[in-house]
């Protein structure tokens, strides 16, 4: 059977549904409201074996707009990887994975993934490394409750639009580790993080967050200025001591007394010079792809 190597066709309506048709199968994943709240980026890029109009394997490349240690940087993610069951263990991704990377390679400074376990070989096989995210974890005092949060859902066009027009003009949250492209937060807002974003009028910022028994998750805080800690704590906060993880680096929130925790389940993977190797890092959960 004839294979056609095919890229960058997102312009051709029947390939991109054939294309979501295949992530649905493979992942079980939907990329049908970030479609059509007109979120869909360019920026993520396909690399596929079609077999006539069936598309049989593909990898996608997200070109990354990140700030690594106060510079911008281009970098870029893979994800949406995968294969049909009866076309696997022939090479159709491994000749993808080169294909997306030696059209990375000119302008993008490294490459990075997040893996399921049982695709360790294959990324082994084409050339990643596993490497050890970690998170910083910050016992956060007991204050007095500032209730002035609004909800917000993101699947509301007016509301989607004023999430992406601070999205535009947002700072990263990290300036050690932090990403910046908008259709990529907005599908978080749409997905993820759907029940999990409000906004604080008193410091315009939209924040993220998830509590449970144990304490506190904050996904991402996005404004035109990210808040130090102390600030934005009262808007969080039940009144009670509670732990805080961070899901980035909180090199902006201005703490002392972090205490570092290995992440476990992301299955990172790394290929190219990645300069916060040598200490704790965390990816962005928002730069997930
Ligand atoms: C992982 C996956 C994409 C590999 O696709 P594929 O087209 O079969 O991969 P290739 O044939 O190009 O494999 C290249 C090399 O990777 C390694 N490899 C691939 N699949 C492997 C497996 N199941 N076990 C061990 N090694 C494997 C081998 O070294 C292989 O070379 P070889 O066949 O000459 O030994 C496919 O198995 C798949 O779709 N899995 C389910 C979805 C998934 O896990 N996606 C990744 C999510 S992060």
């Amino acid at each position: 059977m004839r294979l056609h190597l095919r890229t960058d066709y997102w312009d051709d309506r029947l390939a991109r549904a054939e294309f979501q048709a295949f992530i649905r199968r493979i992942h079980h994943l939907d990329f049908m409201l970030w479609q059509d709240m007109g979120c869909w980026d360019p920026l993520y890029r396909p690399f596929s074996y079609f077999a006539g109009d069936r598309l049989v394997a593909s990898t996608c490349l997200y070109s990354m707009d990140m700030t690594i240690q106060g510079e911008r940087r281009r970098v870029a993610q893979i994800s949406g990887v995968g294969t049909l069951p009866e076309f696997r263990r022939r090479g159709l991704n491994r000749r993808l994975t080169e294909a997306a990377l030696e059209w990375a390679r000119p302008d993008h400074d490294f490459v990075y993934l997040f893996a399921d376990e049982e695709a360790f070989p294959f990324y082994a096989a084409t050339g990643f490394r596993p490497v050890h995210e970690q998170f910083a974890r910050f016992r956060a005092p007991a204050v007095r409750p500032r209730p002035a949060r609004q909800p917000v859902d993101p699947a509301d066009p007016g509301q989607l639009a004023r999430l992406r027009r601070m999205a535009e003009r947002r700072a990263p949250v990290s300036r050690d580790l932090g990403v910046l492209n908008v259709e990529l937060l907005l599908f978080h807002a749409l997905y993820p993080l759907r029940e999990l974003l409000s906004f604080v009028p008193e410091l315009e910022v939209y924040v993220a967050f998830a509590r449970d028994e144990t304490g506190l998750r904050l996904f991402d805080v996005i404004g035109e200025h990210v808040p130090a800690f102390e600030e934005i704590w009262p808007f969080l906060s039940e009144g009670r001591a509670e732990t805080v993880d961070f899901q980035f680096m909180p090199d902006r929130m201005d703490l002392d007394g972090l205490e570092w925790l290995p992440l476990e389940g992301n299955g990172t993977h790394l290929m190219g010079e990645f300069p916060l190797e040598s200490g704790p890092f965390v990816f962005p959960f928002t730069a997930h792809a």
